[in-house]
């Protein structure tokens, strides 16, 4: 078991920008050190021959070896569920770690899995591979809350949702969506890496657990890769750490530490993203070489009011289609950009766009998709270099 670890609330109606900064911490406890220290080392001393043998008593106090819990890495699940407005968090050396551990601890052999279709695209692989364990999945195209209850069976023990989706950025309504599940015995698993608990907390909606990759807003600076579950269930706490301490995937401490500082600046950013995301996306939107902008901020996304009521703000990746539907266009756009350099993953400071056909609905008539990840760079400068691309 894992040890438990209380942190007090310095100020127990503290905002979120104040959660960021004093949650779970305690100079007092480190010798003043303004900065917690990265409790760097993989065993822990017992205090006696008798605590290791009743180490695997349920209410152990301590610390044992960092793949079961560190102090550094316990600091920052406080925070991430606190946040979250869960009550635990475990955190893994990978969103995919998180994911793939959040979906083992509720699935069986011969369960059914309903998830949204255009989910992360190692997500959706992840839950084809599991078929092989007797496990189905369901893939639900639409956005509403009949589309989702017509997929399910009385088999089904698993919900998987991501909102806005990957891709296409749709916006399922989670409320009633998560609620048909609940009536139903379904765990519902929600990936809310792209609003971070800034602009959305999934479990105040109804999900049971959340999932993050902190590799993208939460770390910020493109310097880690970390994932995270947060949820209230006490057994379904137990299943996650069982899937954390026996498939090994746990965060390293230093990661962890970068993390907590990454949390320190979450709100800033988030709303630096917002608002340089929304400035392009309006820009694109009205360019003529532009046809579709995928942009849930946007009030002519199809799903706007739904996003608008669930998001309290919206994040800075997106995509967008130009109107000239060729590889070439494609191309000669991505490659003319100087200030967007041409990188997978997003959430980080500087901006970054990719391109390709990965999340086309109709496979005969490929859509070439463009997504942007809007850093916090000068929105003017990031505008002059769109304009000049699509111009030139
Ligand atoms: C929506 C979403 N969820 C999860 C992940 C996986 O996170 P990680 O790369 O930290 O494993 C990603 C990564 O791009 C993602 O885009």
């Amino acid at each position: 078991m894992k040890p438990r670890v209380c942190f007090d609330d310095p100020v127990p109606e503290a905002g979120f920008e104040t959660l960021c900064t004093h949650f779970a911490e305690d100079p007092r406890a480190y010798a003043g050190a303004a900065v917690p220290p990265i409790w760097q080392s993989s065993t822990f001393v017992y205090p006696d021959a008798a605590a290791f043998e009743n180490r695997l008593s349920d209410d152990t106090p301590y610390f044992e070896y960092t793949r079961g819990g560190n102090p550094t890495t316990s600091m920052l699940e406080a925070k991430l569920a606190r946040l979250e407005g869960g009550t635990w968090g475990e955190c893994f050396a990978s969103g995919m770690g998180a994911i793939g551990a959040a979906i083992n601890a509720c699935v069986h052999s011969g369960a059914h899995v309903v998830a949204v279709r255009h989910c992360y695209g190692p997500t959706r692989w992840y839950l084809e591979h599991i078929r092989r364990f007797g496990v189905e999945t369901s893939f639900v195209g639409g956005c509403t809350p009949a589309d989702f209850a017509a997929a399910m069976r009385p088999e089904t023990k698993l919900l998987y949702l991501e909102s806005p989706t990957s891709g296409y950025f749709e916006v399922p309504e989670i409320e009633p969506i998560a609620a048909a599940a609940r009536e139903r015995g379904i765990t519902t698993i929600f990936d809310n890496s792209w609003a971070t608990p800034y602009f959305q907390n999934p479990l105040a909606l109804g999900c049971d657990l959340v999932v993050h990759s902190g590799s993208k807003y939460l770390g910020g600076h493109g310097d880690l890769v970390a994932g995270v579950v947060v949820g209230h269930d006490q057994q379904l706490r137990q299943r996650i750490w069982r899937e954390a301490h026996l498939g090994g995937a746990t965060l390293d401490p230093f990661a962890a530490w970068l993390l907590i500082r990454g949390l320190r600046t979450l709100a800033v950013r988030m709303r630096w993203h917002h608002e340089n995301a929304l400035a392009i996306a309006r820009m694109l939107a009205e360019h003529p070489r532009v046809t579709r902008v995928h942009y849930p901020g946007l009030e002519s996304h199809p799903q706007h009011e739904t996003a608008h009521r669930q998001l309290r703000g919206y994040s800075s990746l997106f995509s967008f289609e130009l109107k000239e539907q060729t590889r070439a266009a494609m191309h000669r756009f991505l490659d003319r950009l100087k200030l967007f350099h041409q990188a997978v993953s997003w959430g980080g400071h500087d901006s970054l766009a990719i391109g390709g056909t990965l999340f086309s609905v109709d496979a005969d008539n490929p859509a070439w998709l463009i997504r942007l990840h809007v850093g916090l760079e000068s929105a003017d400068d990031l505008i002059a270099d769109i304009r000049r691309a699509l111009e030139a």
